[in-house]
């Protein structure tokens, strides 16, 4: 894994949004695997400002989001679909977008059919990838194996309650969701893990000097050929 630190957020979001805007430039038409949480939101207002300076174009691009609740209202605020809207996609001219459907009548179809629609459209050129305190990547969490195909999944405890303050309250985080596994991040070119803050340093370096357990979901990472791991100074804070 490449380790890439910047000195804070900001530069930490612009160095993700070039590797973007590259890949874009260099095939218009690429698989862009996305992600939400706060980590990936100024890699986001990089791409909407450089979009609107005219300096990248989406119209050919697809994206694939990792993950959603399960279930939840697409028009509910703490919906991953609201979330991509509003920080991304209502902003730029992505030409497709794809995330799980948090309103599926049937969870185990809809992971199958999310996992075929990422195949049919050739798979992911660039994943991006959040980490959270507890090492989990998408809403794979810490158990005793690892999954490998898009899956449905209970959530941690301490996944709901670190996420608890996007709801009004703990009780209203869903239970569930529905997530990308580990195959299926694996069949990805080329990974980009993205961390700040001195939160999350322990987790980084579990993720890239840890033993690769399922204990620590991102450790799985350190064996796939084309992972860079871009944190800002307080998240590399044990690695260096
Ligand atoms: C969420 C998402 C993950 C994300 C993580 C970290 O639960 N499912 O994909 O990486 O939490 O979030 P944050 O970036 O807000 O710390």
């Amino acid at each position: 894994m490449k380790l890439s630190v910047q000195k804070n957020y900001e530069a930490l979001s612009r160095e993700c949004a070039k590797i973007i805007r590259e890949l874009v430039a260099s095939k218009p038409n690429c698989v862009l695997g996305l992600a939400t949480g706060s980590t990936p939101v100024g890699t986001y207002e990089q791409l909407i400002h450089m979009y609107d300076a005219g300096d990248v174009d989406f119209s050919r691009v697809t994206a694939f989001n990792l993950d959603e609740y399960f279930p939840i209202k697409k028009s509910s605020d703490q919906s991953y679909y609201h979330f991509m809207r509003k920080n991304l996609f209502d902003r730029i001219n992505i030409a497709q977008t794809f995330i799980p459907d948090g309103e599926a009548p049937d969870a185990a179809a809809e992971c199958a059919a999310y996992e075929e629609k990422i195949a049919a459209h050739g798979g992911i050129d660039l994943q991006i990838l959040g980490i959270g305190n507890n090492g989990h990547i998408g809403f794979n969490e810490p158990g005793d194996a690892f999954v490998a195909a898009t899956n449905y999944t209970p959530l941690d405890e301490s996944t709901i309650k670190a996420n608890a303050r996007f709801f009004a309250d703990e009780s209203e985080v869903p239970r569930y969701a529905v997530t990308m596994g580990i195959r299926t991040i694996f069949r990805a070119g080329k990974i980009i893990l993205l961390a700040s803050g001195a939160g999350k340093a322990d987790a980084i370096f579990k993720a890239l000097h840890g033993p690769i357990t399922p204990q620590m979901p991102a450790s799985v990472l350190q064996l796939h050929p084309d992972v860079t791991v871009i944190v800002d100074e307080d998240a590399a804070g044990l690695v260096k």
